[in-house]
């Protein structure tokens, strides 16, 4: 009885039969193939949606969380949220949840880039429409998800890199370079250190001298910088693919007798309210922003998704950059 491909979801076709069947008289209850957590009770035809969250490992991932619940609750939508404690493993067991409970919306933040075919086409098979947010996967088969909502993590370090180019021209020397990676194998320390890389290789004096992943954590931030600190004498610039870590370095610079923001420039990626604050008091130097207030538009998606309607393949979040200055200026009205 389904309608498959790009009309409508088993819910969706649910909601209409059960219309159906009320406006004829019969009050049979038309969703009670939904199961116990799958969409309320029956005429109840609110939108369920399982969200798998990567973890809490940054104010930007908190951000994002918020988002998302605010926006469940203002749209209307039943959110099933899970936090995945930064591990794949715990990704895929919640999806296999959701599937189980017959969500009508999957969406998630995947951790890692690789690995989500399996548990991509189970939810395929089982007719529930997935929403890639904030992290894209790898998967050559495109059909295993409807959209990728989020930003391009490639940019975010070009415009890092630009900003260092323009910086450091009339540098004579090289410019020793520290990169602090986000979490191993995830979409934006892979993009992040991409879009860096390719922007700084025509510029022989612009040296990444070490590169290490901080897990996107302040304290990783930390950890990292303290080694980097003891094993290079001369360090210039640090590249932090988040603020987080750009924070946690902060403590190991500063700890280390040096100033941040002048002996070392540091640029990171987020423009969190904390990482602004640092930016307006000269700590930082840039900030390349990635917004986590995707909430408002990965519930429309849904409802389209839902109602079988054809969305975008990429949708790319907008964003902006700042320096000392334009930080100074935003922070009084950051929203997170
Ligand atoms: O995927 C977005 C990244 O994940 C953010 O830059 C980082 O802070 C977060 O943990």
């Amino acid at each position: 009885m389904r309608i498959t491909g790009n009309t409508l979801t088993r819910r969706g076709f649910g909601a209409i039969l059960a219309a159906g069947l009320l406006a004829t008289g019969l009050t049979a209850c038309a969703n009670s193939d939904t199961g116990d957590n799958a969409g309320g009770t029956a005429g109840d035809d609110k939108i369920v949606l399982g969200f798998s969250q990567v973890g809490a490992e940054s104010g930007w991932r908190t951000a994002n969380t918020t988002s998302v619940k605010e926006a469940a609750t203002e749209a209307g939508i039943e959110l099933k949220f899970d936090d995945a404690q930064q591990k794949q493993e715990n990704q895929i067991r919640a999806i296999r949840n959701f599937i189980q409970q017959k969500v009508d919306v999957i969406a998630f933040s995947p951790v890692v880039e690789s690995g989500w075919d399996t548990v991509l086409k189970e939810a395929k098979d089982a007719q529930i429409p997935v929403i890639l947010t904030d992290r894209a996967v790898d998967s050559a088969d495109k059909t295993l998800y409807k959209t990728f909502l989020g930003s391009d993590f490639v940019k975010e370090g070009r415009l890092s890199a630009e900003w260092l180019i323009e910086e450091t021209k009339s540098a004579t020397g090289p410019v020793n370079i520290v990169e602090l990676q986000g979490t191993t194998g995830s979409a934006p320390a892979n993009d992040r250190k991409k879009g860096f890389a390719e922007a700084i290789a025509a510029n022989p004096n612009l040296k990444i001298i070490a590169s290490q992943s901080g897990d996107f954590t302040r304290a990783g931030g930390k950890a990292v910088m303290e080694q980097f600190l003891k094993a290079n004498p001369k360090i210039d610039v640090l590249f932090a693919h988040n603020d987080d870590m750009g924070l946690g370095a902060l403590e190991a610079i500063t700890a280390a007798g040096k100033v941040p923001g002048k002996d070392i420039k540091i640029i990171t990626i987020d423009a969190v309210k904390d990482g602004m604050q640092a930016l307006a008091d000269g700590k930082f130097n840039f900030i390349a922003e990635c917004s986590p207030l995707l909430g408002p538009q990965l519930m429309d998606l849904a409802k389209k998704v839902h109602a079988g309607e054809e969305v975008p393949a990429r949708i790319e979040t907008e964003e902006t950059t700042f320096t000392q200055q334009t930080a100074k200026e935003a922070l009084p009205t950051r929203k997170y």
